[in-house]
Protein backbone atom coordinates (compact mmCIF):
# COMPACT_ATOMS: atom_id res chain seq x y z
CA UNK A 1 0.00 0.00 0.00
CA UNK A 2 1.29 3.46 -0.96
CA UNK A 3 2.45 5.07 2.45
CA UNK A 4 5.36 6.73 4.58
CA UNK A 5 8.12 4.27 4.79
CA UNK A 6 10.53 4.99 7.96
CA UNK A 7 13.85 4.09 7.26
CA UNK A 8 15.63 3.57 10.98
CA UNK A 9 17.66 1.55 13.19
CA UNK A 10 16.69 2.31 16.79
CA UNK A 11 13.15 1.97 18.13
CA UNK A 12 14.17 4.02 21.15
CA UNK A 13 13.96 7.16 18.85
CA UNK A 14 10.40 5.84 16.98
CA UNK A 15 8.34 6.62 19.72
CA UNK A 16 7.68 10.70 19.17
CA UNK A 17 7.45 9.85 15.86
CA UNK A 18 4.28 7.43 16.08
CA UNK A 19 2.43 9.53 17.96
CA UNK A 20 2.45 12.56 15.44
CA UNK A 21 2.09 10.84 12.65
CA UNK A 22 -1.21 8.76 14.35
CA UNK A 23 -2.16 12.40 14.98
CA UNK A 24 -1.80 13.68 11.83
CA UNK A 25 -3.19 10.61 10.09
CA UNK A 26 -0.27 9.53 7.96
CA UNK A 27 -0.26 6.38 6.96
CA UNK A 28 2.82 4.64 7.86
CA UNK A 29 5.02 2.21 8.59
CA UNK A 30 8.66 1.40 9.71
CA UNK A 31 11.56 -0.28 7.37
CA UNK A 32 13.91 -1.66 10.68
CA UNK A 33 17.16 -1.92 8.92
CA UNK A 34 19.38 -2.51 12.04
CA UNK A 35 20.62 -5.64 9.90
CA UNK A 36 18.46 -7.36 6.62
CA UNK A 37 19.04 -7.44 3.00
CA UNK A 38 18.09 -5.59 -0.42
CA UNK A 39 17.03 -7.49 -3.35
CA UNK A 40 18.41 -5.74 -6.23
CA UNK A 41 16.14 -7.25 -8.87
CA UNK A 42 12.50 -6.64 -6.81
CA UNK A 43 10.44 -3.30 -7.03
CA UNK A 44 10.23 -1.30 -4.08
CA UNK A 45 7.14 -0.64 -2.82
CA UNK A 46 5.01 2.43 -3.54
CA UNK A 47 5.42 4.93 -1.04
CA UNK A 48 7.52 7.83 0.61
CA UNK A 49 10.20 6.71 1.81
CA UNK A 50 11.98 8.53 4.78
CA UNK A 51 15.92 7.86 6.08
CA UNK A 52 16.46 8.00 9.56
CA UNK A 53 19.36 6.30 9.29
CA UNK A 54 22.01 7.58 12.21
CA UNK A 55 26.05 7.74 12.26
CA UNK A 56 26.03 6.31 15.93
CA UNK A 57 24.20 2.90 14.97
CA UNK A 58 27.42 1.10 15.41
CA UNK A 59 26.88 1.93 19.24
CA UNK A 60 24.01 0.06 19.00
CA UNK A 61 25.62 -3.28 17.58
CA UNK A 62 24.39 -2.19 14.06
CA UNK A 63 27.96 -1.59 12.56
CA UNK A 64 26.58 -2.12 8.92
CA UNK A 65 23.29 -0.26 8.99
CA UNK A 66 24.44 2.80 7.24
CA UNK A 67 26.11 1.09 4.49
CA UNK A 68 23.03 -1.44 4.13
CA UNK A 69 21.13 1.55 4.22
CA UNK A 70 23.01 3.69 1.45
CA UNK A 71 22.50 0.53 -1.02
CA UNK A 72 18.57 0.66 -0.25
CA UNK A 73 18.15 4.28 -0.48
CA UNK A 74 20.34 3.57 -4.03
CA UNK A 75 17.67 1.35 -5.13
CA UNK A 76 14.94 3.22 -4.29
CA UNK A 77 16.29 6.44 -6.08
CA UNK A 78 17.22 4.43 -8.87
CA UNK A 79 13.56 3.39 -9.33
CA UNK A 80 12.39 6.72 -8.84
CA UNK A 81 10.89 6.76 -5.35
CA UNK A 82 10.12 10.00 -3.11
CA UNK A 83 13.08 9.96 -0.42
CA UNK A 84 14.12 12.57 2.37
CA UNK A 85 17.51 12.70 3.58
CA UNK A 86 18.65 10.70 0.28
CA UNK A 87 21.99 8.84 -0.60
CA UNK A 88 23.66 12.35 -0.67
CA UNK A 89 21.83 13.07 2.92
CA UNK A 90 23.80 9.90 4.22
CA UNK A 91 27.09 10.23 2.77
CA UNK A 92 27.18 13.79 5.05
CA UNK A 93 25.62 11.65 7.94
CA UNK A 94 28.09 9.20 8.80
CA UNK A 95 30.95 11.56 7.41
CA UNK A 96 32.02 14.92 9.57
CA UNK A 97 35.10 15.64 6.96
CA UNK A 98 32.67 15.32 4.01
CA UNK A 99 30.03 17.87 6.25
CA UNK A 100 32.68 20.22 6.77
CA UNK A 101 33.46 20.64 2.88
CA UNK A 102 30.23 21.19 1.76
CA UNK A 103 29.80 23.80 4.41
CA UNK A 104 32.69 25.30 3.16
CA UNK A 105 31.40 24.95 -0.68
CA UNK A 106 28.24 26.84 0.70
CA UNK A 107 30.29 29.43 2.40
CA UNK A 108 29.80 28.50 5.60
CA UNK A 109 32.89 28.60 7.85
CA UNK A 110 33.45 25.11 10.07
CA UNK A 111 36.09 25.10 12.77
CA UNK A 112 40.11 24.52 11.59
CA UNK A 113 40.18 20.65 10.90
CA UNK A 114 42.54 17.84 10.01
CA UNK A 115 41.49 14.66 9.12
CA UNK A 116 43.51 11.91 10.21
CA UNK A 117 43.98 8.16 10.12
CA UNK A 118 46.11 5.87 13.15
CA UNK A 119 47.63 7.27 16.26
CA UNK A 120 50.83 8.30 14.92
CA UNK A 121 49.45 10.49 12.91
CA UNK A 122 46.92 11.83 15.13
CA UNK A 123 50.14 12.91 17.74
CA UNK A 124 52.20 14.18 14.86
CA UNK A 125 49.01 16.23 13.24
CA UNK A 126 47.99 17.44 16.98
CA UNK A 127 51.68 19.42 17.14
CA UNK A 128 49.77 21.91 14.71
CA UNK A 129 47.10 22.51 17.76
CA UNK A 130 49.71 22.22 20.81
CA UNK A 131 52.78 24.13 19.51
CA UNK A 132 50.61 27.47 18.24
CA UNK A 133 49.54 27.04 22.30
CA UNK A 134 46.18 25.99 21.41
CA UNK A 135 43.80 23.10 23.08
CA UNK A 136 42.54 20.43 20.92
CA UNK A 137 39.22 18.43 20.14
CA UNK A 138 39.48 14.91 19.01
CA UNK A 139 36.38 13.23 17.51
CA UNK A 140 35.63 10.37 15.41
CA UNK A 141 34.46 11.47 11.90
CA UNK A 142 31.22 9.24 12.65
CA UNK A 143 30.08 10.64 15.48
CA UNK A 144 26.81 10.51 16.98
CA UNK A 145 25.65 11.85 20.70
CA UNK A 146 28.97 13.24 21.27
CA UNK A 147 30.48 10.17 22.26
CA UNK A 148 34.10 10.13 21.46
CA UNK A 149 34.48 14.10 21.44
CA UNK A 150 37.36 15.33 23.73
CA UNK A 151 39.01 17.99 24.90
CA UNK A 152 42.92 18.05 25.03
CA UNK A 153 45.55 20.92 26.41
CA UNK A 154 48.41 18.87 26.25
CA UNK A 155 50.49 16.25 24.11
CA UNK A 156 51.05 14.38 27.13
CA UNK A 157 47.42 14.00 28.13
CA UNK A 158 46.35 13.18 24.55
CA UNK A 159 49.25 10.43 23.99
CA UNK A 160 48.35 8.67 27.01
CA UNK A 161 44.88 8.85 25.83
CA UNK A 162 45.17 6.78 22.60
CA UNK A 163 47.50 4.90 24.36
CA UNK A 164 45.18 4.20 27.18
CA UNK A 165 42.44 1.43 27.94
CA UNK A 166 39.55 3.16 27.27
CA UNK A 167 40.49 4.65 23.81
CA UNK A 168 38.29 3.27 20.92
CA UNK A 169 39.62 3.21 17.60
CA UNK A 170 36.76 5.15 14.97
CA UNK A 171 34.36 3.28 13.26
CA UNK A 172 35.43 4.23 10.20
CA UNK A 173 38.88 4.66 10.90
CA UNK A 174 39.29 8.88 10.81
CA UNK A 175 39.80 10.77 13.19
CA UNK A 176 39.36 14.49 13.24
CA UNK A 177 41.75 17.20 15.11
CA UNK A 178 39.65 20.11 15.41
CA UNK A 179 40.05 23.85 16.96
CA UNK A 180 38.32 23.76 20.24
CA UNK A 181 35.76 26.98 20.20
CA UNK A 182 35.53 28.39 23.17
CA UNK A 183 32.29 30.48 23.83
CA UNK A 184 32.02 33.05 26.25
CA UNK A 185 29.01 31.00 27.72
CA UNK A 186 28.95 27.58 27.93
CA UNK A 187 26.74 26.93 25.48
CA UNK A 188 25.82 25.77 21.71
CA UNK A 189 22.66 26.27 18.98
CA UNK A 190 21.26 23.35 17.00
CA UNK A 191 18.78 25.03 14.57
CA UNK A 192 16.26 22.78 13.01
CA UNK A 193 14.59 22.34 9.35
CA UNK A 194 12.00 20.50 8.30
CA UNK A 195 11.40 20.71 4.65
CA UNK A 196 14.15 22.28 3.93
CA UNK A 197 13.10 25.20 6.09
CA UNK A 198 14.24 26.62 9.31
CA UNK A 199 11.48 25.75 12.26
CA UNK A 200 12.96 27.00 15.16
CA UNK A 201 16.21 26.54 17.10
CA UNK A 202 17.56 25.04 20.48
CA UNK A 203 19.66 26.10 22.83
CA UNK A 204 21.78 23.29 24.59
CA UNK A 205 23.97 24.52 27.89
CA UNK A 206 27.01 22.18 27.44
CA UNK A 207 28.46 22.78 31.07
CA UNK A 208 27.98 19.06 31.72
CA UNK A 209 29.75 17.85 28.46
CA UNK A 210 29.63 16.78 25.38
CA UNK A 211 27.04 14.17 24.88
CA UNK A 212 24.21 16.41 23.87
CA UNK A 213 21.18 13.92 22.38
CA UNK A 214 18.79 15.29 22.64
CA UNK A 215 16.26 12.60 22.15
CA UNK A 216 14.06 11.73 25.80
CA UNK A 217 15.43 8.16 25.41
CA UNK A 218 19.16 9.63 25.92
CA UNK A 219 18.47 12.27 28.52
CA UNK A 220 20.77 11.31 30.97
CA UNK A 221 19.05 12.52 35.11
CA UNK A 222 17.89 15.80 35.65
CA UNK A 223 17.39 17.98 32.40
CA UNK A 224 17.97 21.07 33.87
CA UNK A 225 21.93 22.28 34.55
CA UNK A 226 22.42 21.81 38.75
CA UNK A 227 25.83 24.16 38.14
CA UNK A 228 24.64 27.60 37.34
CA UNK A 229 22.88 29.87 40.19
CA UNK A 230 19.64 30.42 38.50
CA UNK A 231 18.91 27.34 36.98
CA UNK A 232 18.20 26.81 33.16
CA UNK A 233 17.00 24.23 31.01
CA UNK A 234 19.78 22.46 29.18
CA UNK A 235 17.75 22.23 26.01
CA UNK A 236 15.75 25.75 25.30
CA UNK A 237 13.80 26.63 22.21
CA UNK A 238 14.80 29.91 20.49
CA UNK A 239 12.51 31.19 17.96
CA UNK A 240 15.27 32.82 15.33
CA UNK A 241 19.03 32.35 14.30
CA UNK A 242 20.95 35.28 12.67
CA UNK A 243 18.97 35.76 8.82
CA UNK A 244 22.62 35.25 6.98
CA UNK A 245 23.23 32.14 8.97
CA UNK A 246 19.15 30.62 8.19
CA UNK A 247 19.63 31.30 4.39
CA UNK A 248 23.03 29.87 3.79
CA UNK A 249 21.40 26.55 6.41
CA UNK A 250 18.60 26.91 3.99
CA UNK A 251 20.95 27.22 0.36
CA UNK A 252 23.23 24.42 2.10
CA UNK A 253 20.82 22.10 2.40
CA UNK A 254 18.93 22.49 -1.26
CA UNK A 255 22.21 22.04 -2.55
CA UNK A 256 22.93 18.83 -0.79
CA UNK A 257 19.48 16.63 -0.68
CA UNK A 258 18.82 17.33 2.96
CA UNK A 259 15.25 18.13 4.03
CA UNK A 260 15.27 17.33 7.24
CA UNK A 261 18.06 18.36 9.60
CA UNK A 262 19.57 19.82 13.08
CA UNK A 263 22.54 22.14 12.70
CA UNK A 264 25.03 22.63 15.31
CA UNK A 265 27.21 25.98 15.78
CA UNK A 266 29.29 27.51 18.18
CA UNK A 267 30.26 31.30 18.67
CA UNK A 268 33.47 31.28 19.98
CA UNK A 269 35.24 34.53 21.63
CA UNK A 270 35.84 36.37 18.46
CA UNK A 271 32.22 36.57 17.71
CA UNK A 272 32.39 34.65 14.72
CA UNK A 273 29.94 31.85 14.44
CA UNK A 274 31.57 27.78 13.65
CA UNK A 275 29.42 25.21 12.14
CA UNK A 276 30.47 21.63 13.20
CA UNK A 277 27.99 19.03 13.57
CA UNK A 278 24.87 18.03 10.48
CA UNK A 279 22.57 16.08 11.76
CA UNK A 280 20.24 14.22 9.50
CA UNK A 281 18.03 11.78 11.73
CA UNK A 282 17.98 14.63 14.20
CA UNK A 283 15.47 14.30 17.61
CA UNK A 284 13.90 16.61 19.06
CA UNK A 285 13.50 17.73 22.78
CA UNK A 286 9.88 17.28 24.65
CA UNK A 287 10.78 19.19 27.67
CA UNK A 288 11.94 22.16 26.00
CA UNK A 289 8.87 21.59 22.98
CA UNK A 290 6.33 21.88 25.90
CA UNK A 291 7.76 25.01 27.69
CA UNK A 292 7.84 26.70 24.31
CA UNK A 293 4.51 25.07 23.00
CA UNK A 294 6.61 23.62 19.66
CA UNK A 295 6.37 20.53 17.95
CA UNK A 296 8.76 19.77 15.67
CA UNK A 297 7.65 16.12 15.12
CA UNK A 298 4.02 17.27 14.15
CA UNK A 299 5.90 19.40 11.97
CA UNK A 300 7.65 16.63 10.76
CA UNK A 301 4.34 14.74 10.09
CA UNK A 302 2.72 17.15 8.59
CA UNK A 303 5.55 17.82 5.92
CA UNK A 304 5.42 13.98 5.30
CA UNK A 305 2.15 13.98 5.28
CA UNK A 306 1.43 16.29 2.48
CA UNK A 307 4.02 14.39 0.35
CA UNK A 308 2.54 10.91 0.87
CA UNK A 309 -0.91 13.14 -0.06
CA UNK A 310 0.83 14.56 -2.84
CA UNK A 311 2.07 11.25 -4.69
CA UNK A 312 -0.35 9.10 -3.64
CA UNK A 313 -3.59 10.88 -3.25
CA UNK A 314 -5.87 8.00 -2.92
CA UNK A 315 -3.78 6.58 0.38
CA UNK A 316 -5.16 6.37 3.51
N1 LIG B 1 35.33 22.40 17.85
C1 LIG B 1 34.62 22.39 18.98
N2 LIG B 1 34.80 23.37 19.92
C2 LIG B 1 34.09 23.34 21.08
N3 LIG B 1 33.19 22.40 21.40
C3 LIG B 1 32.97 21.41 20.50
C4 LIG B 1 33.66 21.36 19.25
N4 LIG B 1 33.26 20.28 18.59
C5 LIG B 1 32.35 19.66 19.36
N5 LIG B 1 32.16 20.35 20.52
C6 LIG B 1 31.23 19.97 21.60
O1 LIG B 1 31.03 18.57 21.57
C7 LIG B 1 29.66 18.26 21.24
C8 LIG B 1 29.62 17.02 20.34
O2 LIG B 1 30.36 17.25 19.16
P1 LIG B 1 29.75 16.99 17.71
O3 LIG B 1 30.75 17.41 16.70
O4 LIG B 1 28.40 17.60 17.62
O5 LIG B 1 29.66 15.40 17.68
P2 LIG B 1 28.39 14.44 17.54
O6 LIG B 1 28.20 14.20 16.08
O7 LIG B 1 28.79 13.21 18.26
O8 LIG B 1 27.19 15.14 18.14
C9 LIG B 1 29.16 19.54 20.59
O9 LIG B 1 27.78 19.68 20.66
C10 LIG B 1 29.87 20.62 21.36
O10 LIG B 1 29.28 20.86 22.61
MG1 LIG C 1 26.42 17.03 17.63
Amino acid sequence: MSRLHVIHENPAWIGAFTDAFDARHVPWTEWLIDHGKVDYAAIPPEGVFYNRMSASSHTRDHRYAPELTLALLHWLERHGRRVINGTSALDLEISKARQYARLERAGIRVPRTIVVTGKEDVLNASKTFFDAGQPVILKPNRGGKGLGVQLFNTYAGLSSYLNGPTYEQPVDGIQLLQEYIKAPEPYITRAEFVGGRFLYAVRVDTSEGFELCPAEACEIGDAFCPTTATPRPKFEIIDDIDANLKESYERFLSENGIEISGIEFIVGQDGKIRTYDVNTNTNYNPTAEAVAGRSATLAVADFLGGLVREYYPLAS
